[in-house]
């Protein structure tokens, strides 16, 4: 693996899922992995759980970790070719990556989208810039449009559960939109789809209310429904999840509270486990009395954060022996 930018980096995905199930028991088989090495974790948005258990990943492998807030603590960065930097941005990419690039073995960058310009969002020319001027292996920490650390952890946490139930047959896994206050990217949905179609060992559904499409190019292979009883029927797997709108890009047109998952609601499925990438707001996205019930995976799947990135990191250090 080269780089580590959405599930077309990765050969093979169940591969990736035992090596971050065998870190999960144990831990630091491979603290010598990383010794000598530096990864640069550039942040020009928030985070909890991505940057931490980054850092705990890297750590585990025997490397130091160096954390960058570029949104708070760094010069504005250009990132268009041919910019006449007249305006805010202060440094152009061309400058920062390369010289990142000598400083850290492996960088790691969390770029959200604007949400206001559809065609560049999903263009991912920031991430891209990164890779085209770093000369290091690039790591996304989620993008304008995919978060495939989450997506793999994703993967990590059903396989981790659904072994558990001794059953060949094929998990049924709904993703469903929830309502929001605000609105948010399609990445987390996009990826999630995106692996779930690509893992290719899932009854795979996904439903939303009217006019809140996902891009196909990640949703192909998945049943679309806007009828979300319907979907949750015998569902094992539900995965929740807010985006505002694609083809209207980056707009809120529904937040019916009845799109919340409710104890109700999961009768029909069978027993299903519950997940979300978090941070979750509560009684809006997703109820309390399914967060604080046994349906709930979010604090494992939060957890299990930590060994996919182990896993990544692994990787990159291992093919460039
Ligand atoms: N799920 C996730 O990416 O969490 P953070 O935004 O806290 O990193």
């Amino acid at each position: 693996m080269k780089q580590f930018i959405s599930v077309y980096d990765v050969p093979n995905i169940n591969a990736l899922v035992e090596k971050a199930l065998a870190y999960k028991a144990n831990p630091f088989a491979d603290r010598q992995l990383g010794a000598d090495k530096r990864i640069g974790l550039l942040f020009l948005n928030p985070s909890l759980r991505t940057r931490l258990s980054t850092q705990v990943a890297a750590r585990n492998l025997g490397m130091e970790a160096i954390v960058f807030n570029v949104d708070k603590e760094g010069w504005a960065l250009e990132f268009e070719e041919g910019a006449i930097m007249s305006g805010n941005t202060v440094e152009h990419i061309k400058d920062a990556a390369p010289i990142l690039g000598q400083y850290f073995d492996i960088l790691c960058i969390r770029t959200f989208p604007s949400l206001k310009n559809r065609e560049e969002d999903y263009s991912e020319m920031f991430i891209h810039q990164f890779i085209k001027y770093a000369g290091v292996p690039v790591v996304s920490l989620e993008s304008a449009t995919l978060h495939p650390l989450q997506s793999l952890t994703d993967i990590i946490t059903i396989q981790e559960h659904y072994r558990t139930q001794h059953t060949k047959r094929k998990p049924k896994i709904v993703l469903t939109w929830a309502p929001h206050v605000k609105p948010l990217p399609q990445c987390v949905a996009n990826s999630f789809s995106q692996w779930i179609n690509a893992w290719g060992e899932a009854d795979f559904v996904i439903t939303h209310p009217q006019d809140y499409e996902l891009a196909e190019q990640f949703t192909k292979g998945a049943a679309i429904t806007h009828d979300q009883d319907a979907a949750l029927k015998d569902a094992d797997y539900v995965y929740v999840k807010n985006w505002s709108t694609y083809n209207d890009y980056g707009k809120i047109y529904e937040n019916d509270p009845a799109w919340m998952l409710t104890e109700e609601k999961l009768k029909a499925s069978n027993n299903a486990k519950v997940m979300h990438c978090l941070p979750v707001r509560r009684n809006v996205e997703l109820s309390d009395e399914i967060l604080d019930s046994a349906h709930s995976l979010v604090t494992q799947q939060a957890g299990n954060r930590v060994w996919a990135a182990q896993t990544v990191l692994a990787e990159l250090l291992q093919s460039g022996k």
